[in-house]
């Protein structure tokens, strides 16, 4: 927050619109060619390398020839009105679209030098790497320490009880759960408070060594004070892990990352340092949505 220029994120909240609607009739009068993505789309040393990534649910074109470097310890904010894709582009990062029916995914994504939409990659490890946080707190019916201990126990990462209880202390620890939750590890995780429930699956994520953590929306059931808690954590996270988030709240976009992605109908329209798309968007449609209007 302290990067942002206060005066600036005040005035976004001063419009009291979090989520403009965004209206069918004004995407008519939008010339495509103004579609191209400005910004800083790449980045020194990516993380992930995203080209030509389109997305298509049977005819629906959900995601066109979008080009994105995801970098190295940054939280990146996606960003947009709703339906504009962004939960679409986020499930590309771990194949997690493979899931839908009539999903069709083209374009690269290269991460560790390896292209991810190969038929070759195992999904299985990808998505320990790249794994996800939904929207609502998801734990499993099982005990606190189970639900962390689960993802290890699967993907063979602990040889003994003792390594296993010391991934699930760190990850807890991770997560700034621990203190709360050290006295009742085997009490169900479906028993905690929906903040916590939200710190356990970000524990859970954690638990499986990711190198990038996706977030849909991680706030959006949550109240003002479990939110400030998950911020906290996402900026701690930054230092060992990349995050990218999706956010309704310009707010938080602004509070918690680094750059941000701007989407509309499917398009990726400008990218960039987050305090500069607040402050001095490039593209009309990005200062539309910032400001609250469109069109
Ligand atoms: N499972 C699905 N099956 C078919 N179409 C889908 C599916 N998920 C998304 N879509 C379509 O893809 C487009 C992008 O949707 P997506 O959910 O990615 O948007 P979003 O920006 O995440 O929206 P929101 O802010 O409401 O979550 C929309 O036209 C939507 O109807
Ligand atoms: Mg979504």
């Amino acid at each position: 927050m302290d990067t942002i220029e206060k005066s600036k994120v005040d005035e976004i909240e001063d419009t009291g619109v979090k989520e403009p609607v965004f209206m069918p009739e004004d995407s008519a009068t939008i010339d495509r060619e103004n579609r191209a993505t400005v910004g800083e789309v790449f980045v020194d040393n990516p993380r992930m390398s995203c080209r030509d990534v389109n997305v298509h649910y049977g005819e629906n074109h959900a995601i066109h020839d979008v080009n994105l470097d995801i970098g190295c310890n940054e939280v990146i904010a996606m960003i947009g009105p709703s339906g504009c894709g962004k939960s679409t582009f986020l499930r590309c990062l771990n194949r997690m679209n493979d899931t839908i029916e009539g999903c069709k995914v083209s374009g690269s994504i290269i991460m560790d030098g390896e292209e991810i939409n190969s038929k070759k990659i195992d999904v299985v490890p990808l998505r320990a790497q790249v794994s996800m946080v939904f929207q609502k707190p998801n734990p499993f019916p099982k005990s606190i320490y189970e639900n962390v201990a689960f993802g290890p126990r699967i993907h063979g990462l602990a040889n003994n009880k003792v390594e296993l209880d010391e991934i699930v202390v760190t990850s807890l620890e991770k997560a700034g759960l621990w203190n709360e939750v050290k006295d009742r590890l085997d009490k169900p995780g479906t028993g905690l408070s929906g903040g916590q429930q939200q710190r356990l699956c970000i524990a859970r994520t954690i638990a499986v060594g990711p190198e990038v953590i996706l977030m849909d929306e991680p706030c959006s059931a949550l109240d003002p004070i479990a939110t400030a808690r998950i911020e906290d954590l996402i900026d701690e996270l930054r230092t060992q892990f990349t995050i990218c988030i999706v956010t309704h709240s310009m707010q938080q976009a602004a509070r918690v990352s680094q750059r941000t992605a701007y989407f509309h109908l499917g398009d990726l329209i400008e990218v960039g340092d987050t305090t500069k798309i607040f402050t001095n968007p490039k593209h009309q449609l990005t200062e539309d949505y910032i400001t609250g209007r469109f069109g």
